[in-house]
């Protein structure tokens, strides 16, 4: 069945208690962050203490994913030799992709399958080639570090990063690999994080990266098909096989036509609802 990637939570590596609080959080997937959110300082300490951690700790459904120090960092070495074969890994997140030549520089040293952080101008124009890349498995928007590299403001509307959105959403669906949109910095503004989760979502995201707990409930409120839309999706269903049993190849349900396309699309959702129920299922039994 396919993993929900709704809320996908970053924690920093050397916060041990935030480490032990995510055992108990709401998150489709986790983060454990090695690359900006820890200090030059505290590299070595963070990478000792999330290993300790990931191999004691019991992260339930959670997909554990450990964001690694970018190429040509002094630490990414060392990450890779610690995480890269790591049995409390499920994927290694790169930083900072440029092309696919990147995911080559790591693959070899790397058992888990490989995401890739899509933040760099290069990287968004070479979207579909990364995407492509036979080892990956998701792509995260960084749109802290694109905003910067591109000169770009940050606006509600997030308008001036709509092209490498899209651009990325495009190359995901093109080779069927997850896509998760970046955070919402402003982690006390509810209203603000609910409408960006819902432009997301309406771009075709499997979720949203979060920085803080507080953001579980809405990006997986949001980034879940309602009750509403899994009803009418059964709805539709039944009505194109009652008219396909009348030998016809189109039903109209509600004033709108259902062909073959919309019933494949019904199905869709409902078994992405379906892999949600078996999440949350899974976490409560915890
Ligand atoms: N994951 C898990 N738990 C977290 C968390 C996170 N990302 N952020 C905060 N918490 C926990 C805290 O440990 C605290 O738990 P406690 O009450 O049991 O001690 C609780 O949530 C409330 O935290 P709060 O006091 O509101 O926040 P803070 O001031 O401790 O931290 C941030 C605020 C933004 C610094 C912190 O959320 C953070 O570091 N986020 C991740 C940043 C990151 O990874 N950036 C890189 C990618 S953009
Ligand atoms: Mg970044």
């Amino acid at each position: 069945m396919m993993h929900p990637y709704r809320s996908v939570l970053y924690i920093p590596a050397a916060r041990e208690r935030a480490l032990e609080k995510a055992r108990d959080l709401a998150a489709d997937a986790i983060i454990f962050d090695l690359e900006d959110a820890v200090a030059p300082e505290e590299k070595l300490r963070a990478r000792d203490l999330l290993d300790a951690v990931l191999r004691r700790a019991d992260y339930g459904a959670r997909a554990r994913i450990v964001r690694v120090n970018g190429l040509g960092t002094p630490w990414v070495e060392g990450d890779l030799a610690a995480f890269g074969a790591h049995p409390g890994v499920d994927a290694v997140l790169l930083p900072k992709v440029n092309g696919p030549a990147d995911l080559d520089a790591v693959a070899g040293r790397v058992q888990a399958p490989l995401w890739a952080m899509m933040e760099t101008a290069k990287g968004c124009l070479n979207a579909g080639a990364i995407a492509a890349h036979p080892r990956l498995e998701g792509m995260v928007m960084g749109t802290n570090d694109l905003a910067k590299e591109l000169g770009a403001r940050h606006r509600a509307d997030r308008l001036p990063l709509l092209a490498a959105l899209g651009a990325c959403v495009l190359a995901a669906r093109a080779e069927g690999r997850v896509i998760v949109d970046g955070v919402f910095n402003a982690f006390k503004d509810e209203a603000g994080l609910r409408a960006e989760c819902e432009q997301g979502r309406d771009m075709g995201f499997d979720g949203k990266t979060l920085i803080h707990p507080a953001q579980l409930d809405i990006a997986n409120e949001v980034f879940a098909p309602s009750e509403e839309e899994v009803a009418l999706a059964r709805r539709m269903i039944a009505a194109h096989a009652e008219a396909r049993a009348r030998g016809e190849g189109v039903a109209v349900l509600d004033g709108r036509i259902v062909e073959n396309l919309h019933v494949a699309s019904a199905e869709a959702l409902i078994a992405r609802a379906e892999a949600i129920a078996a999440q949350s299922i899974a976490a409560a039994a915890e």
